[in-house]
């Protein structure tokens, strides 16, 4: 995408009323203004709130949007030109359930208030196999979840690293978190159902070089510190690398 391209979509992302971009001083250690405003006042309804971590375009906001008009729904990326498929789609098919934010990931206690969402999506986010605190299902990330999070709010993942996959299972496993489903190949096993074949953006190229697609739903909370997992991390990189390597699109 050329500077121009990008130039123009930040432009028109100023005029979308689906569209919020807090500015930094808006929420660096302090609630953001609509914290605990969302529903009522931006949806104007008490509707549960979805988010959707690292949304990217926004594929899974907009298409679980549509399903569940009862619902709202709000995605987070902090990339303005990817924001901007989503918030113009959202705009033009005048769909009033949902929302986006463009900001840090790393500010999301001060944009929910307690109990404000029911539930999370993290789509295809990088692993950070060298930088685990930057890892969206890292202790660090979901005890900051916890505190927005409905008590028995659920947390789906979908990725295409095994590495991501297995370290959250471990986490998941290790703390006694209520795991609801892992599944590692969501395609190849059939459960890729009318929810889980929402195809994002990345997801398409990585299942166009023949990578398995995998999913995980579990319940964040159980009451108690989290602690990071025991787990042969060595092994799943391994893994990681070799899935890569032996792809069909790799092999040629
Ligand atoms: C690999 S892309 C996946 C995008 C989309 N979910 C998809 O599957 O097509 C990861 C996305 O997460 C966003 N992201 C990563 N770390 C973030 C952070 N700390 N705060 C906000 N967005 C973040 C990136 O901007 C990027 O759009």
């Amino acid at each position: 995408m050329s500077s121009k391209d990008k130039l123009r979509k930040f432009r028109e992302n100023e005029t979308f009323a689906c569209l919020f971009q807090p500015k930094t001083e808006g929420v660096l250690g302090k609630p953001y203004s609509l914290r605990g405003k969302w529903g009522k006042e931006i949806f104007g309804n008490d509707n549960p709130i979805t988010l959707e971590l690292g949304c990217g375009k926004g594929e899974y906001t907009i298409a679980l949007a549509q399903k569940f008009p009862d619902r709202n729904f709000i995605g987070i990326d902090i990339k303005g030109a990817r924001l901007w498929k989503g918030a113009k789609f959202a705009t033009e098919n005048k769909m009033g359930n949902v929302l986006f934010i463009r900001t840090r990931i790393e500010f999301i206690t001060s944009l929910f208030a307690e109990g404000e969402i029911s539930e999370i999506w993290i789509t295809f986010p990088d692993p950070q196999l060298k930088r685990p605190r930057k890892r969206l299902t890292g202790t660090m990330f979901l005890e900051r979840y916890r505190q927005f999070l409905a008590p028995d709010g659920i947390i789906n993942l979908k990725t295409d690293s095994k590495y991501l996959h297995n370290y959250t299972l471990a986490l998941a496993r290790q703390n006694g978190l209520d795991i609801l489903e892992a599944n590692n190949d969501i395609y190849g096993s059939g459960r890729a159902d009318e929810i889980l074949s929402i195809k994002t953006f990345y997801e398409a190229h990585y299942i166009k070089r023949g990578l398995e697609i995998t999913y995980l739903a579990f319940r964040p909370e159980n009451g108690k510190p989290l602690i990071e997992p025991e787990w042969d991390e060595e092994y799943w990189e391994i893994e990681e690398a070799k899935g890569r390597e032996n792809t069909p699109a790799n092999k040629g």
